[in-house]
């Protein structure tokens, strides 16, 4: 049933539809006991005090327990094959993440297993990985193609993750976003701007066509693909209605966080080595900053400047960055300490980050990352009264109930 009464709950939320930024980060609304009323799946009342029971609505009683927006996890790799366990072992013997890369393993290792793995393995796999982020509060999540390089198989990763948004009775929303330009693809070796004229003749037309990716993304990295052919692939993309965003500025200070404001794209994410021009440039711009903690520790890489960021305007998305590679987690109880205790941010941004700022950064902030009137009825119910147990539960999940579409799911 997706109508749903929820009552006597501490809600907090911020609100609006559209990115919040800088110190707006930390104006979040608070009733301290209301209710919250989903009818077919979305919000139709949220208010403060009573509200009785009506007819054909199940009831929840939130006394004691804080409500908050479903999180919106705005930044992952979660449809591919095989595993990465022997790099993790590599880099923690000093090993680096792009030496491991340039040997053939790294994207390239993924590529592999992903092009050898069925359409139901990849789904299995996946649906298993949004089973354990949706215990953790997770409602919508974004997936990147990027395993396949090839035609074949990055339909393939984009078409599991339309079985499964087409499912009735989903756990999440998958946000899909199309990552050809993950790496060079081995087929175009030593030739980078052929493969971007592929990409820009093939696949994003083929795609879109297909309404399979609502969004396009390049890994804009020294070794990997320069700004220059970034700028010609997400040009071409934006021509064609796709939202654009960028892996930015991820392991040296290469000019990412600039190109993302010029292009006005949705998000540039990482930027661990973002400059402070870079920084404004993207404040100014309304480009959402998406910061992935969680590969800062698995890489034991200096943490993204999140104080800084949202102290110069901008605003902060938060994502697990989940992938087999550099960070094989979808933690959300140790993403929001890490964010907490190392980026900064207080608990009040962190929530923004983590909800409608994560929406915004998917175009979709007009539909779930707050509890409003008229979004989907998308939230989580944390085991405590206050939100304060989000970093202090450190790796622990604190969350009880998580509602998708006004359906209570565990
Ligand atoms: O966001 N840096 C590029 N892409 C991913 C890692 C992908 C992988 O190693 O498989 C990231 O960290
Ligand atoms: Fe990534």
């Amino acid at each position: 049933m997706s109508n749903l009464l929820i009552i006597n709950a501490h809600i907090v939320t911020p609100t609006g539809n559209s990115a919040r930024c800088g110190d707006k980060m930390r104006e979040l609304l608070d009733l301290p006991c209301g209710y919250i009323e989903i009818t077919d799946g979305i919000i139709t009342a949220v208010g403060e005090g009573d509200m009785s029971p009506k007819e054909g609505y199940q009831v929840l009683d939130a006394k004691g327990k804080c409500v908050l927006p479903g999180f919106i996890d705005s930044h992952t790799h979660l449809v591919f094959g095989g595993y990465r366990p022997d790099e993790f072992v590599w880099r923690m013997n000093g090993d680096s993440y792009m030496s491991i890369m340039e040997r053939g393993g790294g994207i390239y290792n993924t590529v592999r297993s992903t092009r050898e793995a069925s359409f139901d393995e990849l789904k299995e796999k996946a649906e298993w990985f949004i089973d354990v982020m949706s215990r953790m509060g997770v409602t919508t999540v974004e997936g990147k193609s990027g395993y396949g390089l090839d035609c074949f198989t990055e339909l393939k990763q984009l078409e599991v993750m339309r079985a499964i948004n087409s499912d009735p009775n989903r756990k999440v929303d998958i946000a899909t976003t199309y990552l050809g330009a993950h790496a060079v693809a081995p087929e175009y070796a030593g030739e980078p701007d052929l493969y971007i004229d592929f990409m820009i003749d093939k696949m994003l037309p083929l795609i879109h066509e297909r309404g399979l990716a609502e969004n396009c993304d390049v890994f804009c990295e020294k070794g990997v693909f320069t700004v220059e052919q970034s700028r010609r692939l997400l040009e071409a993309a934006q021509a064609m209605g796709y939202g654009i965003k960028l892996h930015a500025d991820e392991i040296v200070s290469f000019g990412g966080a600039e190109l993302a404001a010029e292009l006005k794209a949705l998000s540039a994410d990482h930027l661990l080595h973002a400059s402070d021009d870079g920084v404004s440039a993207m404040a100014e711009n309304g480009v959402v900053a998406t910061l992935l903690p969680l590969t800062a520790f698995t890489l034991r890489e200096p943490y993204a400047r999140g104080r800084y960021m949202i102290d110069s305007g901008c605003a902060v998305a938060l994502a697990t960055d989940l992938n087999p590679g550099s960070c094989c987690s979808g933690s959300i109880p140790l993403l929001f300490a890490l964010a907490c205790l190392y980026m900064h941010l207080s608990v009040e941004e962190a929530i923004t980050a983590l909800t409608l700022n994560g929406a915004a950064a998917l175009g979709k902030a007009d539909k779930t990352g707050s509890i409003e009137v008229g979004k989907q009825g998308d939230v989580v119910m944390l085991d405590c009264e206050t939100p304060n147990v989000l970093p202090y539960y450190t790796g622990m999940n604190s969350v009880l109930h998580t509602i998708k579409s006004g359906r209570l799911l565990f």
